[in-house]
């Protein structure tokens, strides 16, 4: 490493306004700006990165053409990780890379740690370490930072699910989004693909969706892939991509922005084929509200409606929306009856605001017309969560899923503290996939069903004795006078505690004494849902991969996801007046 160090074809000019060169190399408390040329048949160059620092502006540039800007905590004083810049992907046999520090006069920037740790090599140079809390079926970014899932598709003539990820390469904490890409087979095993989108002229490369053009209505040609995204530059506009080998390399459509206007928060295109007007239908998060637009070629996008004034919660700024038809929870009735007696629902991602402070997910139940969503609650009704833990975000459902299925994925973290989760090299996680339905409570109101989508069933492996990092536990708790407290705890004491209480029927989970709480004040918490309607007995499944638990009500009455951070496995469950299951987990 040492020898591939000091091969690199390093010079540091350092350049500035006011005076020479040659003072500014023994003076280098008056730059700001330094230069480094890298040959780029020396490989991938490798940026050691300290995520306390603030942001570096890193300009990319061949000869004299500007090729791009990332943003890089470089390091100062000590090094937290190394990121790649595959410099390979611009085909020019040098690149310099002009770098402002934006550090006050009054720092030694000749001193920073980055100068001297700057490297080429290859593409495996810095090997990713194991991470204890690293979950194993659940979707994972390799390295860097990832938050909301994007223009997530199932394609039927490969049998993929493709999807696509809010993605920063070059820190684990948020920057410079790109779309990351994985794909799978089963819902449980990602594999990870080449960077989708990179930002462009345009912007960064925020939230968004894909649809297969199954018609060539946009004139890319048939069966294309075509992403909508929203390029957040000087303002949010809404772009175009698509992709001619089936979602892998996309090409930023030339007529890009397609919707644009003056308003900031204006993103997070979700775009569906509308069977009642056999058109696509856009919904966009515009500030507090979402608004509807329609296209029959995917680039030109009329306005048709806005919902939101006075509906649900508005603490926070309104994000990735979806607008999907919902059937009936599955009983004994027919698909068909089921889905006749369905309805529209609005999935609305908020932030702040959350229940338990953050983002969550609200959501509207209605109907659409093709122009106008109404909603059936009143206005000064009370929100309704699509899951009631602390780390389900930004969750939208996967275009063309099979068999009529919705399925949703959601970004399993919390605004309030994903930066700071103590996973370095990556952050985030996605939740397992859920089936969603519709089904009416104890009080005749319509609430969405969330339930583990069947493939999960997957995992399923052998009765365990005891729970371990990865596992699956069934609970069935029949209802009595007392509480049933179920608590899963390791020998170091830490414990996650969930009730049933059963004189003000709700469920809990309390994770204030769980593990690693020192990261942010805004962790320890204890969730809680009502239970919707009354049973004789309740039946609980627990999803347990290293830092998270997913909790499903059996019927799917609700969900609840929340991280965890034991600084040992759990490997005890204590259940009085229950009946717990314990199930490893096959992968
Ligand atoms: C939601 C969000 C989106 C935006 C993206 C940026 O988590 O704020 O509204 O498009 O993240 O990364």
């Amino acid at each position: 490493m040492k020898n591939s160090f000091f091969t690199l074809i390093l010079l540091v000019a350092f350049a500035f306004a006011m005076t020479s060169c040659k003072e500014a190399k023994k003076n280098y408390t008056c730059t700001q700006v330094s230069v480094l040329r890298v040959s780029t048949a020396d490989g991938t160059l490798w940026l050691p990165v300290q995520e306390s620092m603030g942001e570096a502006r890193i300009r990319v540039i061949a000869g004299d053409e500007y090729l791009e800007t990332i943003h890089v905590r470089l390091a100062k004083d000590s090094i937290d990780y190394f990121v790649p810049y595959e410099m390979s992907r611009w085909n020019k046999s040098n690149l310099a890379f002009e770098i402002r520090t934006f550090l006050p006069d009054t720092v030694r920037r000749d001193k920073m740690v980055c100068w001297d740790a700057i490297t080429t090599g290859a593409a495996d140079l810095y090997p990713l370490p194991d991470n204890p809390y690293r979950c194993a079926y659940h979707h994972t970014p390799l390295r860097g930072w990832m938050n909301d899932p994007n223009g997530m598709y199932y394609d039927d003539a490969t049998g993929l699910w493709h999807l696509y990820y809010q993605h920063n390469p070059y820190a684990a904490m948020w920057a410079n989004m790109h779309w990351g890409h994985s794909v799978s087979r089963d819902l449980i095993h990602w594999e990870h693909q080449p960077m989708a989108l990179r930002p462009t002229v345009w912007g960064t490369i925020f939230s968004g969706s894909a649809v297969i053009d199954t018609k060539n209505t946009a004139g890319f040609g048939e069966n294309v892939v075509v992403a909508i995204y929203t390029a957040d530059g000087e303002s949010q506009k809404q772009a175009v991509a698509y992709s001619l080998d089936g979602g892998q390399t996309f090409t930023h459509y030339e007529g890009n922005p397609v919707l644009c206007d003056t308003i900031a928060d204006f993103r997070d295109p979700k775009v569906f084929w509308d069977t009642l007007t056999n058109r696509w239908v856009m919904v966009l998060a515009c500030q507090q509200e979402m608004r509807f637009y329609a296209s029959y070629d995917l680039r030109q996008w009329n306005y048709l409606s806005r919902f939101g004034e006075g509906y649900g919660c508005h603490e926070g700024v309104w994000e990735c929306p979806d607008l999907i038809y919902l059937p009936m929870r599955n009983d004994n009735a027919t698909q068909e009856i089921l889905a006749e007696a369905g309805k529209w629902v609005l999935l609305c991602n908020i932030n702040p605001g959350g229940p338990l402070g953050g983002s969550a997910t609200q959501y509207f139940v209605g109907t659409w017309d093709g122009n106008t969503f109404t909603c059936d609650d009143k206005k000064s009704e009370k929100a309704k969560w699509l899951d009631y833990g602390k780390d389900h975000y930004a969750t939208v459902t996967f275009h063309n899923a099979p068999d009529n299925r919705v399925v949703a994925l959601g970004w399993m973290s919390n605004w309030q503290y994903a930066n700071q989760l103590p996973t370095l090299q990556y952050r985030s996680q996605n939740t397992i996939a859920r089936d969603l339905s519709l089904y009416q409570d104890d009080l005749g109101e319509y609430r969405v069903a969330v339930c583990p989508s069947r493939e999960n069933e997957a995992l399923i492996g052998e009765v365990a004795n005891q729970p371990t990092q990865m596992c699956v536990i069934d609970i069935e708790v029949p209802v009595k006078e007392k509480d049933v407290v179920i608590t899963l705890s390791n020998d170091k004491q830490e414990k996650v505690v969930m009730t049933y209480n059963f004189s003000n029927s709700t469920f809990s989970m309390d994770r204030r004494e769980a593990g690693d709480n020192s990261f942010s004040k805004d962790f320890p918490c204890v969730a809680g849902v009502p239970l919707f309607v009354k049973r004789d007995t309740y039946r609980l499944r627990l999803f347990i991969d290293r830092c998270s638990i997913e909790a499903f009500d059996g019927n799917g009455d609700w969900a609840m996801t929340n991280l965890v951070f034991p600084t040992e496995p759990y490997n005890h469950i204590e259940a009085k007046g229950a009946t717990a299951v314990i199930y490893s987990v096959k992968l």
